[in-house]
């Protein structure tokens, strides 16, 4: 799909559609929309005497050949009220647009932004958000969606004075996005087709594409380094783990920034192993490796977008399977960092495989951790399906995540992680265990556990079982895979 800047007059763009939007205010015909309403001889106007129109959030109204434009269709979109107006609410309007557009056909569009908003954040915002809304989940359907993709996006209403910073915000947006498809496409496979060999074969090949330095270790190099507590989880079936590694150096390092490890979990299945799980929606698990899918596209992008912080990317991969071999409740493991663990419940094998993960990260010369996890379903419990839960050892640290979290247009929330909760992870047997003994928390205690293996390290977790799949489809996103955090990070990363 071509994004581009067009500093044309919006009425002699020749698109299939032109959209813009309209905020919910007492006359909701301001600025373009007024222009619009005029050489349309008062047809908007009609619409708003007669309720039609009201800029209530993603209210759609589509006009055919409309007069004094040059485009075939005006598509409205209502953005709720100004004061709200936001980078989130912009890219639901974009998102939306595109997703009714396209299942109609069309194939050139028009966006218009209000003259107010013209700015390189919005633009950066606009190409994201087409980019993601063009991505669809039909890669094993035999009748596709391709021959309905988007074809072109023009961005209307920058003067041309704007013309070189809004480009190289609209390229900055079309990266993220399409790093945001990619780890989108990781997660939507099922896990007979992205077995943990597989992961590491496509992280392999997306590293050297990206020109960075990566390294995939086998189920030997990995028995080598003494990672017992992610050999643990991959006992119980066939299917070897890996432990992958993938590393950004920067030209010229900010002398400030720390070496950040990102850690991602990536179970491919998680059935639960012994102390197995319901069949029952059991087929989402195959999104148990939603925050190593997340910390490799996180990768992709800045590879391209080249921030000035060494970055090294640790994402553990196995299936948790309930075989013969499998590891069964109270059997004691010795993770990499030497501490022994009593694995109470092998449904709580995210913590364990990062247990390995963070402590490799560290050994890599990772100085800051943050660790991407599908971790519990106590966060759903919590936050549902709109707030990411955050976690962190260091508060400047994760205030900076939030405020990244913010500007990226990503909802997360500080959960606690008191002294007091750790006592619910002491272990009867080991040093640890993998649970919490019956005390609730239970997002917390899974956060506990992994700060055992930061340390000291400056350390954030951010678990996203409940925002990395989007159960229903919305007008803005397809059902399915989300990539939650991504942008986030990379917003992190930029700001080094
Ligand atoms: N992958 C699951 C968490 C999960 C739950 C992700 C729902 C997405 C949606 C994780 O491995 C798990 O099973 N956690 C257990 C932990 C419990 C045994 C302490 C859980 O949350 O039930
Ligand atoms: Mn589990
Ligand atoms: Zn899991």
């Amino acid at each position: 799909m071509q994004i581009t800047l067009e500093t044309k007059p919006y009425a002699t763009l020749e698109a299939d559609a032109l959209v813009t939007y309209v905020f919910e205010e007492s006359d909701p015909l301001q600025g373009h929309l007024l222009e619009m309403d005029q050489s349309a001889n008062g047809l908007l106007r009609k619409l708003v005497q007669s309720g039609e129109l009201t800029g209530k959030t993603l209210e759609s109204t589509l006009l055919h050949v409309p007069a004094g434009l040059k485009a075939g269709r005006l598509l409205l979109l209502g953005a709720g009220k100004r004061e709200q107006f936001s980078g989130a609410t912009l890219r639901k309007i974009v998102g939306a647009a595109i997703r009714s557009l396209k299942a109609k056909g069309v194939k050139k569009i028009a966006f218009l932004v209000g003259e107010k908003e013209a700015n390189d954040a919005a633009a950066q915002a606009i190409a994201e958000a087409v980019t993601t809304a063009n991505f669809e989940t039909d890669k094993y359907k035999t009748d596709k969606k391709t021959d309905k993709q988007i074809e072109s996006l023009a961005i209307a209403g920058y003067p041309d004075s704007m013309r070189a910073s809004a480009d190289a915000a609209i390229s900055r947006g079309r990266t993220i996005g399409e790093a945001q498809n990619f780890t989108r496409d990781l997660v939507n496979e099922p896990s007979n087709k992205l077995t943990p060999r597989v992961l590491g074969e496509k992280a392999e090949a997306m590293a050297r594409e990206a020109g960075l330095a990566v390294e995939v270790l086998d189920e030997r190099r990995i028995a080598d380094l003494k990672m017992g507590a992610l050999l643990s989880v991959a006992q119980g079936g066939p299917e070897p783990p890996r432990m992958i590694v993938i590393t950004y150096v920067p030209a010229k390092a900010n002398p400030q920034a720390p070496v950040i490890g990102l850690v991602g979990k990536a179970v491919t299945f998680d059935t639960g192993g012994i102390s197995i799980k319901p069949a029952d929606g059991m087929e989402k698990m195959k999104y148990d490796m939603a925050g190593g899918a997340t910390m490799l596209g996180v990768m992709r992008a800045i590879a391209a977008l080249k921030p000035n912080v060494k970055v090294i990317c640790v994402v553990p991969a196995t299936e948790n399977m309930p075989g013969g071999t499998a590891q069964k409740p109270g059997d004691i493991q010795t993770s990499m960092s030497g501490k022994t663990i009593e694995v109470l419940n092998t449904d709580a094998e995210g913590r364990l495989i990062l247990a390995d993960g963070v402590t490799f990260a560290k050994q890599l010369g990772a100085t800051a951790l943050i660790d991407a996890a599908t971790l519990t379903g106590a966060i759903v419990v919590a936050l549902a399906n709109v707030n990411v839960g955050v976690f962190g050892s260091d508060q400047a640290f994760t205030d900076k995540l939030l405020a990244s979290a913010k500007a990226a247009g990503e909802k997360m929330w500080q959960m606690p992680i008191d002294d007091e909760y750790r006592e619910f992870i002491k272990g009867s047997f080991a040093d640890i265990q993998n649970i919490g003994s019956g005390k609730g928390g239970g997002a917390i205690t899974g956060a506990m556990f992994i700060k055992e293996f930061a340390g000291d390290t400056p350390w954030i977790h951010l678990d996203i079982a409940g925002t990395a799949w989007n159960d229903d489809a919305k007008p803005w996103l397809a059902k399915g895979p989300t990539a939650v955090a991504l942008r986030t990070l990379v917003h992190l990363l930029m700001s080094y």
